[in-house]
């Protein structure tokens, strides 16, 4: 059997990982300031994450949702107290797209109604809720698109305005800050006023904070940088440093009932005993003040640099807009210089590192770019 050939892939296999650094067979090393994706949150192979997963291997890995397991309850403790969120409650599934299809669904329970607005260039993942108000076409197919889904520019308050205006929304999903169409900001008063008009309308306000939360902005959240709360807020990638796991962070407004929403995997012993060991490592660490500060590091070095047309982001979600003479920078930073970055379409470097990157990692960064762009 072969693999289904979905994936663009560089002709590169880590086999062994520690911190920030990736090793491959033949011993060359590369700097990951990626983190597949956002998910490395507390670099790979943390001994404290490995002991504690080791650990629960070793005792139970898994079984349903039909008795109890006090991980999740710790877990939800944990996160409740770390994001700002006490007195929310906690649905564990198993992935980005995932939560976002509870969260919906959720949202759809609690107000009877059926709509749901997004925003243009959203990602929200590919299951069939998600991928319907993930604005592209190109990976929605017919059965996924959905008449229930309106987009609308992000940060136009006057065409959210209108369309929550006529009451028939469930909710409004908005991405903390959109990643995958190139790091684009909601603005603290565009968050504000939906925050208000979706009060007004009694519409659910979901915070995608799939890839932009935990820590990586310099808040647990992005949304927080505007000094709102949602409703609703979701969560994958970074909650378990790479074991698949996905979050749902539910206001006190929405009651749960049984059979509500379910899995089989989501809550899992393993699951949850990484999602707590990152965040002990988090709040051990301080993790959170470190991406405030060496995103501010990155900030400080690149921004208005030759090569980049415009500097976007906060913390560690960073968007490198290239010139155009410069695109294939990304290319040459992974070729010549060992240094693994993401990207959003031909022109934008995606910087997502681990928030236990150091200062002299991200020194060494600017350094190799500034060789390469001089
Ligand atoms: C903002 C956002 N939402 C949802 C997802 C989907 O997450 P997953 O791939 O775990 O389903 C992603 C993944 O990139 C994302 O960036």
């Amino acid at each position: 059997m072969e693999l289904f050939n979905v994936y663009k892939q560089w002709d590169i296999e880590p086999v062994k990982g520690l911190g920030t650094t990736l090793w491959t067979a033949d011993g060359q090393t590369y700097t990951d300031l990626y983190g597949g994706h956002a998910v490395i949150s507390v670099g790979h192979c943390h001994p404290h994450y490995v002991e504690v997963l080791t650990q629960q291997a070793q005792t139970l890995g898994f079984y349903s949702n039909a008795v109890k397991n006090s991980l999740q309850s710790t877990l939800a403790a944990k996160l409740g107290e770390l994001s700002g969120y006490p007195d929310y409650s906690l649905f564990l599934c198993n992935s980005g797209a995932e939560a976002n299809e509870n969260a919906l669904k959720l949202a759809s329970f609690a107000t009877g109604r059926a709509k749901v607005l997004a925003f243009c260039k959203a990602f929200h993942g590919r299951t069939s809720g998600a991928v319907g108000v993930t604005d592209n076409p190109k990976i929605r197919s017919a059965f996924n698109a959905n008449p229930n889904v309106t987009f609308v520019p992000l940060n136009d308050l006057d065409a959210v305005e209108k369309e929550l205006s006529q009451g028939t929304y469930a909710a409004v999903i908005v991405e903390g800050i959109q990643g995958v169409a190139g790091i684009f900001e909601p603005t603290d008063e565009f968050l504000q006023s939906l925050r208000i008009l979706c009060d007004k309308t009694g519409t659910m306000l979901v915070a995608d904070e799939i890839q932009s939360g935990y820590g990586r902005t310099g808040l647990f959240f992005a949304h927080q940088h505007a000094g709102i709360k949602a409703d609703i807020i979701t969560t994958a990638k970074g909650m378990a440093n790479g074991f698949p796991i996905g979050g749902v962070l539910i206001g006190p407004n929405i009651k749960p009932s049984y059979g509500m929403l379910g899995t089989t995997f989501g809550g899992n012993h393993l699951a949850c005993a990484a999602a707590i060991a990152v965040l002990e490592i988090m709040k051990e660490e301080r993790l959170v003040e470190n991406a405030a500060k060496v995103g501010a590091y990155f900030k400080e070095a690149l921004q208005g640099d030759k090569a980049v047309k415009e500097y976007r982001g906060r913390g560690l979600m960073i968007g490198l807009e290239l010139k155009p003479e410069y695109v294939g920078l990304r290319d040459r930073l992974l070729f010549e210089k060992h240094f693994f970055t993401g990207a959003a379409g031909e022109n934008v470097i995606r910087l997502l590192p681990s928030l236990t990157v150091s200062m002299e990692t991200a020194e060494e960064f600017v350094k190799a770019w500034k060789e390469l762009t001089k």
